[in-house]
């Protein structure tokens, strides 16, 4: 029997801004955002989306009546929660209309608690066979105006359904990980914006990579060869080439196929940003969609989490995979944003939600999307379906 993921939706908020007008803004080379950190668009989220309704915007795409039939366990994967006891999985259960007989629970690790949340869901559904599991990777970057960080921001949410036979990657046992207490990036309780040792945050992060590289290929007697495409968390897109060309061989045509589908594996991050959680996900819609793939294809894949913790696993790109994923809806999405100049960016950068217990309702006008925040009142966020 085989089990991983049968669907993918994504979704991204309706705003964006160009990196060259970014640079320009802030005295900087256009080509440093570009090629140095690898990043043409970065998303801009409004108020009136947050995790939830992010979440809710992905799934919403790819949810069938099998899937509301089967899904019992719903992991919601991020690192910019909306609460520090309920879950956003609750809120995304009631929201979708899902079978309130399933577990709904939020999980954290930085960047890296999608990928734990897969494998859990693996080993769940060999438990329960016949199940499905729904895993969220949703989240906001966000480090402050002008700061190291800005150019490495965006947000947007990958929602995933697992299952026995899925169409698009079967997810193999062999894996390695690394949990180590390092203090390269977070986000104390009371701060939205993170705080972050950049370059030393790069270090550990490749320093994570051959760790578990290294065991895996060891362990598994595994070499980068055996791989069709190797995918990386991308916090930007120029971190995932840094590691991979770590461990590109000496053989050109191994080392120019990898670079190759790496390229199209960054495609749509570029235009998007760091979605934490979401990043190493959305890479990968991205190398389904582009990627030079068949069934049977090897897939490595590097996840990292500030704090820190990676893991390297591996899948297999089943038959169907095309039809797990909707490539079109995808690129719709992207084109149909609405640019956005670095003044509008700041006004909505700032425009936050009261934190003082306040009520707020925002004006959702200007957002089509189909769930959206309303506000605030009595302390309680407000979802609106549209
Ligand atoms: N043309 C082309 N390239 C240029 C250039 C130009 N004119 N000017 C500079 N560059 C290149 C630099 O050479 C450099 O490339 P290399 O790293 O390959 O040498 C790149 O552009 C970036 O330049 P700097 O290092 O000078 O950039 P910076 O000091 O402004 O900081 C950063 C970059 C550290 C990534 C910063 O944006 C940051 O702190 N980001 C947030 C932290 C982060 O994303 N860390 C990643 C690992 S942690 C993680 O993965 C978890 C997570 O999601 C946060």
């Amino acid at each position: 029997m085989t089990i991983g993921i049968d669907k993918m939706g994504f979704y991204t908020p309706h705003y964006v801004l160009d990196m060259t007008d970014l640079a320009n803004a802030r005295g900087d080379d256009p080509a440093k955002y570009h090629i140095g950190i690898g990043q043409s668009e970065m998303a801009v989220v409004p108020p009136t989306q947050d995790v939830v309704t992010m979440a809710a915007n992905a799934t919403e795409q790819i949810l069938d009546a099998t899937d509301r039939d089967q899904i019992d366990l719903i992991l919601f994967a991020t690192e910019s929660g909306i609460d520090n006891s309920k879950a956003g999985a609750v809120y995304l259960q009631h929201l979708l209309k899902l079978s309130e007989h399933s577990r709904a629970i939020e999980i954290k690790q930085a960047c890296y608690s999608a990928t734990a949340a897969l494998q859990l869901g693996k080993d769940y559904l060999k438990a329960h066979p016949g199940k499905r599991v729904l895993v969220i990777a949703a989240d906001i970057a966000r480090y402050g105006l002008e700061t190291a960080g800005e150019i490495t921001q965006g947000g947007g949410a990958v929602a995933m359904i697992m299952s026995e036979n899925p169409r698009i990657l079967a997810i193999s046992d062999e894996s390695t990980y690394l949990t180590r207490d390092v203090m390269d990036f977070w986000r104390p309780v009371y701060a939205t914006e993170a705080r972050v040792d950049g370059h030393y945050s790069a270090n550990v992060y490749t320093d994570f990579f051959t760790d578990v590289w290294t065991r895996f290929s060891d362990t598994y007697h595994h070499e980068i060869s055996d791989f069709d495409a190797m995918l990386f968390h991308l916090p930007f897109s120029k971190m995932g080439l840094k590691a991979l060309r770590t461990v590109l061989p000496e053989d050109q045509t191994v080392a120019d196929k990898l670079t190759s589908q790496f390229d199209q594996a960054r495609l749509w991050n570029r235009h998007v940003g760091n979605l934490y959680t979401g990043s190493l996900y959305l890479s990968l819609l991205s190398l389904l969609a582009h990627g030079d793939l068949h069934a049977g294809s090897q897939l490595g894949l590097f996840s990292y989490g500030s704090g820190a913790e990676g893991e390297f696993f591996t899948g297999t790109i089943q038959a169907d995979y095309q039809e797990g994923f909707d490539k079109a809806a995808i690129q719709t999405l992207l084109d149909k944003r609405t640019p956005v100049s670095v003044a509008e960016y700041e006004r909505i950068f700032k425009d936050s939600l009261p934190t003082n217990g306040q009520d707020r309702a925002l004006d959702i006008s200007h957002d089509s999307a189909k769930y959206v925040l309303g506000g605030i009142k009595n302390e309680q966020r407000q979802y609106l379906v549209q």
